[in-house]
Formats: structure tokens, C-alpha cells, sequence
């Protein structure tokens, strides 16, 4: 599970985000995973069509949106 990826704004665009989900994929594959999963952020997110936009440009695919509850 894809918790967070961020990679630093001086160097976006230069395929070093689809470069570390390759290594997690090969990481992943050699540990025996079958799959990787990632939580979008919300869609008020400004960039969240970018973000939405990187990961099915690397393979992924929709897979219904997560829900939770914040416990006071
Ligand atoms: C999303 C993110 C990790 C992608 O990493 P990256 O190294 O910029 O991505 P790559 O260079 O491998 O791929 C470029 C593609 O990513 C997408 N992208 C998303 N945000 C982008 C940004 N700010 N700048 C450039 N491309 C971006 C585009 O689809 C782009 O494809 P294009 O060049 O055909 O337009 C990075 O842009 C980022 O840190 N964004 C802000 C935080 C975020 O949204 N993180 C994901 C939350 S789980």
C-alpha cells in the first residue's frame, strides 16, 4: 500500500516517480506480492488530476474510493 509519494517539486516531470514505482514493483514481485495499492487524494486535492493522471499512466487502475471515519 502506497501510503504517500512525494517527490520534490524541482524535480517532477522527470519520470523519478514512475522510476520509484518500478523499483517498488520489482521489490513487491520479488517478496511475493501480486499487487500494489494506492489511496488517490481527495478530489479537492488541486492536483488531483495529475496524480489521478501518473498512476494510470503506470498501470494502475480504478479500483472504487476509500472511505473513513475520523474517532474523537
Ligand atoms: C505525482 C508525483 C509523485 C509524480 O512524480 P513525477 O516524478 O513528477 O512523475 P513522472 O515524471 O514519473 O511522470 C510524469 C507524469 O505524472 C503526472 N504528474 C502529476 N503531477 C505532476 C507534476 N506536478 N508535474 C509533472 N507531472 C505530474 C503527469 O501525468 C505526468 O505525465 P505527462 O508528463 O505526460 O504530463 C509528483 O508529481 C508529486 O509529488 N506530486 C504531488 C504529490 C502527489 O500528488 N502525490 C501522490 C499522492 S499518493
Amino acid at each position: 500500500l502506497i501510503q504517500d509519494l512525494w517527490v520534490h517539486r524541482a524535480w517532477r516531470g522527470r519520470a523519478v516517480g514512475a522510476g520509484l514505482l518500478t523499483k517498488l514493483y520489482d521489490l513487491s514481485r520479488g517478496r511475493g506480492f501480486t499487487r500494489v495499492e494506492v489511496g488517490l487524494p481527495r478530489e479537492s486535492f488541486e492536483r488531483f488530476g495529475a496524480t489521478e493522471a501518473f498512476y494510470l499512466g503506470n498501470g494502475f487502475e480504478p479500483n472504487g474510493p476509500r472511505m473513513r471515519r475520523v474517532l474523537s
